[in-house]
């Protein structure tokens, strides 16, 4: 079934700078860290039954009203990119928990494979599961799970002291993920005497200290206030730009999972809707379910200024003559423009009579003035107030700080009003 595109804003269409600064780096294909190959679970004993059922292609409803079983997941398959943070979404009930506990076999799968780094975890027999478990996976859960006789230094040891890590390594481990997440000073403390945030941080701590290479996150941030919530997923987000981890995190929040960014597996039913960031998701909706999931979505903040990116008509390179460069734009009708070096870094805005005004013999650069700027991975919520300070056209560059094109208001609101002029994606 094809959904009609309600508005497209893809990173890389026709709406692609028409400037082509060099050396610009295309987005890496990273490898998979986790490989989740036709993964389905049944609860109940008559497990076989219900999943010849499932492979006919009966509705849970019908499974459940026939053999009893409940339907976790249906033939689920999706990976996990090195260092990325997935976050896996759906209403109550569409198998969020049952898809993260299978990752590690907290969850035993009823069929299907997964495999982490190669190695297939579904056939590990249970020692070595074990210790497969302890060193590649670290969970957060949405109560924190802390023990209320210990410290928090013993909380954060735990799972170390489990591991029969000598006790000064493991203290210097927990030290650092109790630094890591902002809790110094806090480590003598009982979980009682910590607020709800700190509690959380403790259970983040925790799943850090062992230096696992994948964090399980389940509904992590869902039991604390909005404000306290928010601070926890911007700190999460460059925690995670940080140390590199893999996080799969659970919510059925749909601003967490944008204000998370990465991907989204969006499930429902114990099956998987669509898998895909929140932009390619709310431009081209796999179903008419997926386009009401994200009809309430506040689209300036999914929307990224890099998708929005106008052509700049004339870009000056730095080395070029001044007197030159001031005949290319009358002759072009641009009044000012913006000024590039060598590389296709922005160095700022020049104008034809600050041009003209360069004594002979000196180069550009003494023409050219600051500028506004916004990073092309912003969203429009957060270039706005900058865009609407400006007079021109804002520049828009890359993390080097080359020059990809640049946004202005009339690109913005068109963009958003595309959006609420067809908000209805079903077809
Ligand atoms: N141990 C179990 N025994 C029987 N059924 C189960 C069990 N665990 C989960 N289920 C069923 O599997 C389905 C998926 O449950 P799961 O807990 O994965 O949902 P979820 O998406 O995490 O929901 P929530 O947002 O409420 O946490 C549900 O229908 C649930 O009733
Ligand atoms: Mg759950």
């Amino acid at each position: 079934m094809t959904a009609l595109v309600p508005f497209n804003f893809d990173i890389g269409s026709a709406a692609s700078p028409s400037i082509k600064m060099p050396g610009v780096k295309t987005a890496e294909k990273r490898t998979a860290l986790i490989e989740v190959q036709d993964v389905s679970k049944v609860f109940g004993d008559r497990s076989a039954e219900a999943l010849t059922m499932l492979d006919a292609g009966e509705d849970r409803a019908a499974i459940l009203a026939r053999t009893g079983t409940a339907v976790g997941l249906n033939h689920v398959s999706f990976d996990v990119a090195e260092g990325e943070i997935l976050v896996v979404m759906g209403l109550s009930g569409s198998g969020k928990s049952t898809m993260l506990r299978c990752l590690n076999r907290l969850i035993e799968p009823s069929s299907g494979t997964i495999r982490v780094r190669g190695a297939d975890v579904t056939a590990m027999a249970p020692a070595a599961l074990r210790d497969f478990r302890r060193h590649s996976f670290g969970m957060v859960f949405q109560h924190f799970a802390l023990f209320p006789h210990r410290t928090i230094l013993g909380n954060v040891e735990f799972g170390l002291e489990v591991q029969g890590m000598a006790k000064p390594a493991r203290r210097d481990s927990a030290m650092r993920a109790i630094e890591l997440v902002g809790l110094k000073g806090w480590d003598a403390r009982y979980p009682s005497e910590l607020s709800g945030g700190m509690k959380q941080r403790a259970g983040l701590a925790r799943a850090l200290a062992a230096d696992a290479a994948v964090l399980l996150m389940d509904e992590a941030f869902s039991a604390l206030d909005p404000l306290i919530r928010r601070d926890m997923q911007q700190e999460l987000v460059e925690l995670q730009r940080r140390l590199q981890k893999t996080i799969v995190f659970v919510s059925h929040d749909l601003d967490e999972a944008i204000a998370l960014g990465g991907r989204i597996v969006l499930m429902k039913d114990g099956a998987i809707v669509q898998v895909g960031t929140a932009e390619a998701i709310l431009a081209h909706p796999a179903t008419p379910y997926v386009a009401r999931f994200v009809e309430h979505i506040d689209v300036a903040s999914v929307l990224k200024v890099g998708a929005l990116l106008a052509a700049v008509p004339i870009v000056l390179r730095s080395q070029e003559d001044p007197a030159e460069a001031a005949n290319r734009m009358e002759a072009a009708g641009c009044g000012n423009t913006l000024v590039v070096d060598a590389a296709g870094r922005l160095l700022g805005r020049t104008d034809i009579a600050a041009l003209r005004r360069v004594p002979n013999g000196q180069g550009l650069e003494r023409a050219v003035r600051s500028c506004a700027r916004v990073a092309a991975t912003a969203s429009v919520k957060q270039a706005l107030p900058v865009v609407a300070a400006e007079a021109e056209a804002v520049a828009v560059v890359d993390e080097d700080g080359r020059l990809l094109g640049t946004i202005d208001r009339v690109g913005i609101i068109n963009a958003l009003a595309r959006r609420s002029a067809n908000p209805e994606a079903a077809s």
